[in-house]
């Protein structure tokens, strides 16, 4: 069978899939809901919904503190979600798993716990210039602590990192590399592999934001080597709320609390108090217990349905896609990386990305418009926003033909395009 074959079998094999979300089912505007704001957030299957609703009916309790059964046994499912979420990431030890709330409160942990305990005055940070604001600002808040100073990998016009000058901003002061996996605003799919050796050559500690990665491609910790890699459940249809930060266990372990509480602590007196073991002294406080069970429901679902069927589904599908919206006159891509993951983010000559968001919204159709958080990105783009479709393992070339058509309704209503055409 060739390649194209494989795809179309594959690409029916998903369509299947639309049947696990039932939100897919419900109608937006009196139209069939096509659902294209994946990397904002995936809709739930139904094994999630049923996972969460029936943790709060059969064994809802609160973790590590209760005697009785039922506390038991709900410390026992939050325990499985930790081992879960070690399994998808392939770390070397559940204690390398923390909990949190995800991407954005992840990276916070690291800023404020492994940032304020290692950098100083003149140490540089290294971040890319598609990063997301939730890996710029907290380092912003870092370096006016420390002294430490932001340095920023430029981005090409393909919307790819400047390998070059990577290697050049690479130097003996730099002590922290972070840089998104994927780029939620333009789908590039970064060299990972490659910064990670490069910034290690350095001796820097590297944080990888995999928030538009996870639910896309098979992540591998060890095989990336990376120092910390951080992702959000609800981007891998899994419940808000919930996320994960992987951490190297010397670093982790080396690292001091950052929130402190119920759970986190091993004594407690007036006068000074000793923690608990890592992972625990991460997560003070009455966790998302029903979060980790919808999590582990979600991790389940996504290694049954297979990352690597997933992967070239998706692949098919921003083929298509592209190729479908090259078509459409006044429409430009930004960001056409060799590597690209899911996302097809563009303009339209003589519409703004929010009137085409509101105009596809009526005809069902759910895409993002802006700056998809990542201002810094648009003004080296000198644009305002783009409109970003974003895939996901149930999405179908039918969606692609609607969001081709309603972009071609929005030229009509501005007067750009005949009816006929
Ligand atoms: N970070 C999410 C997005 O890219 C919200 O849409």
């Amino acid at each position: 069978m060739n390649a194209i074959a494989q795809g179309t079998d594959m690409t029916i094999e998903m369509a299947a899939r639309v049947a696990d979300f039932p939100i897919l089912g419900r109608p937006v505007h009196g139209r069939r809901l096509v659902y294209l704001d994946n990397g904002a957030t995936t809709q739930k299957p139904q094994a999630v919904i049923d996972a969460e609703a029936r943790f709060y009916s059969e064994s809802n309790a609160n973790i590590h503190r209760g005697v009785h059964w039922l506390s038991q046994h709900s410390t026992d499912l939050y325990d499985q979600g930790r081992e879960r979420v070690r399994q998808l990431l392939n770390a070397a030890q559940v204690e390398e798993i923390v909990f949190t709330r995800g991407t954005t409160e992840a990276i916070n942990l690291v800023a404020a716990s492994w940032g304020r305990a290692n950098l100083n005055e003149g140490d540089e940070i290294l971040l890319s210039g598609m990063e997301h604001h939730s890996n710029i600002v907290p380092w912003q808040f870092v370096a006016q602590q420390t002294g430490a100073v932001i340095k920023v990998v430029p981005v090409t016009d393909d919307g790819e990192l400047d390998m070059g000058a990577f290697s050049q901003l690479l130097n003996e002061r730099t002590r922290f590399v972070g840089m998104c996996h994927v780029s939620n605003a333009l789908g590039t799919v970064n060299p990972v592999e490659e910064i990670v050796r490069q910034a290690h050559a350095v001796g820097a500690v590297v944080l990888l934001d995999g928030a538009q990665a996870v639910a896309h491609q098979r992540v591998d910790v060890q095989a990336l080597g990376c120092d910390f890699y951080v992702f959000s459940g609800h981007k891998l249809y899994g419940p808000t709320g919930i996320g994960a930060l992987y951490g190297r266990r010397e670093l982790l372990d080396a690292m001091p609390p950052w929130q402190g509480g119920g759970d986190m602590i091993h004594t407690v007196s007036f006068e000074r108090s000793t923690y608990a073991p890592t992972p625990q002294k991460f997560e003070a406080g009455t966790p998302n217990i029903a979060g980790v069970v919808g999590l582990k429901a979600a991790i389940a679902y996504v290694q049954e349905v297979g990352l690597e069927a997933i992967a070239a589904h998706e692949d098919t599908l921003l083929q298509y896609a592209t190729e479908q919206l090259a078509g459409i006159p006044g429409l430009r891509f930004i960001g056409q990386a060799r590597q690209r993951a899911a996302i097809a983010s563009f303009v339209m000559e003589g519409i703004h990305p929010h009137d085409l968001g509101t105009i596809l919204d009526m005809e069902g159709v759910a895409i993002r418009a802006g700056h998809h958080c990542t201002m810094p990105l648009m003004t080296r783009f000198g644009l305002p926003g783009t409109a970003r479709a974003s895939f996901a393992l149930y999405n179908t070339r039918e969606d692609v033909d609607a969001l081709v058509a309603g972009l071609h309704k929005a030229r009509r209503l501005f007067g750009l395009e005949e009816r006929s055409a």
